[in-house]
């Protein structure tokens, strides 16, 4: 395994670093505050070709690979996690299944505006009956003619509202459970298509999280990704990549954590000096960047495996374990090392803390992770 950065990867990573910087920090807060979902941070970043890392450039992309990708979602969640999620949904779920399971056609037509920028997108799989237990879903589609007629609702969906493109999982045979699930392309504004209820969350709140409503909508057969029965394995393993851009969000959001906690260390006194000089700190600190750097490991290792084409699902599982525990626990320390400056709210620490949580629960449980995990092991 390498992963030493190219000179491309190193400038990429500068880029964003200078983006989140000028873009992203000065209104972080206030749009977590308001919950308010910001486009033109998706624009910016399609301008920058962010948006397509790791697709050709036939298709729109930048032609990457999925350690740059993985990086750039580190360095954006550093500064602000709603974006990090935001860019990880719409490139390793929505995109990864287009690219790898999209006809020609649907490639040109539905992926290159998503590259590109000109096009959000969005995965929707659970429903209320139906979280970790995906294949328990009830949505369905019904073969009509040259169409599917989609009935029923999917909810806790990333991008919602103000994505164009939706993936959407239905059961198109639900005698047969999962093998009877299949996955639909279904633009925003399709008739019967729908939002409901926009969550209001603990954290990551300007990433917008709505439930989608299907009233016999009407999605031409063309639409369909994949084969009929086919689309359980493509959100399983569209979900494989997708928990390593978890990983490195949760890695992004415990760098920035720990980035502020040695900053204010340095400034705060007590006791006569610097608290980053009290033991009790350093060592706080010394501790966070250890896991850190573990987390940063397993997260490169996972996309370094998937960009060199071998099998990467369970060093995924475990990156997005390792390294959502890991910002969960360093947050804490670093609301701790602030200590009344971390519980309030003129320090990001308090956000960090709050949209560490979420990367323990969404792309599966970390309990999901851990027989994934386990099933991987035992199946060797
Ligand atoms: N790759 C390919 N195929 C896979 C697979 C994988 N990673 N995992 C399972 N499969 C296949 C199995 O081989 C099996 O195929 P056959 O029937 O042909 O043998 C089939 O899928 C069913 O497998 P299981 O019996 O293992 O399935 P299960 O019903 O027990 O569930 C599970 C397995 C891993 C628990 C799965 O349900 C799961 O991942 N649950 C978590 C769901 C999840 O991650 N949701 C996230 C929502 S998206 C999100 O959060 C996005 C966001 O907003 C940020």
């Amino acid at each position: 395994m390498d992963f030493t950065l190219t000179e491309e990867q190193h400038m990429i990573r500068r880029m964003v670093r200078d983006f989140a910087k000028k873009e992203l920090e000065p209104t972080a807060s206030e749009r977590d505050e308001e919950e308010r979902f910001d486009r033109t941070i998706f624009d910016m970043m399609g301008e920058l070709g962010l948006t397509g890392i790791p697709w050709p450039e036939r298709y729109g992309g930048l032609g990457g690979d999925f350690l740059t990708y993985v990086m750039v979602v580190e360095e954006l969640s550093r500064v602000c996690a709603a974006t990090g999620v935001m860019l990880s949904v719409h490139t390793s779920l929505i995109g990864w299944s287009l690219y790898q399971y999209g006809t020609e056609a649907q490639k040109i037509k539905f992926l290159s505006p998503l590259a590109e920028g000109r096009k959000l997108g969005a995965f929707s799989l659970t429903e209320s009956v139906s979280g970790s237990d995906a294949g328990a879903m009830r949505t369905s589609a019904k073969r009509d003619g040259n169409a599917y007629v989609i009935n029923g609702s999917k909810i806790f969906v990333t991008n919602a509202g103000e994505a164009d493109l939706y993936l959407v999982f239905a059961m198109t045979d639900s005698s047969v459970k999962h093998k009877g699930c299949s996955a639909f392309l279904i633009e925003k504004g399709t008739p019967g298509f729908s939002f409901g209820k926009k969550e209001k969350k603990l954290g990551i709140r300007s990433s917008p999280t709505m439930e989608l409503i299907f009233e016999d909508c009407r999605v031409p057969a063309e639409n369909r990704l994949g084969e009929e029965g086919e689309g359980f394995t493509i959100a399983m393993k569209s979900l494989d990549g997708g928990r390593s851009g978890i990983a490195a969000q949760a890695l992004g959001i415990a760098q920035g954590a720990l980035d502020a906690s040695i900053a204010y260390a340095k400034e705060r006194r007590q006791f006569g000096k610097p608290i980053a000089q009290q033991q009790a700190i350093a060592f706080k600190l010394a501790d966070m960047a250890t896991k850190i750097e573990a987390a940063r490991l397993l997260t490169y290792q996972a996309a370094w495996r998937e960009s060199q084409g071998v099998p990467y699902g369970k060093e995924s599982a475990i990156a997005k374990l390792f390294a959502s525990d890991t910002a969960v626990q360093v947050t804490i320390d670093a609301v701790q090392i602030f200590g009344g400056y971390g519980y309030i709210k003129d320090f990001p620490v308090e956000r960090y803390f709050r949209d560490a949580k979420v990367t323990q629960i969404y792309e599966g449980t970390n309990e999901i992770q851990r027989l994934v995990i386990a099933k991987m092991l035992l199946a060797d």
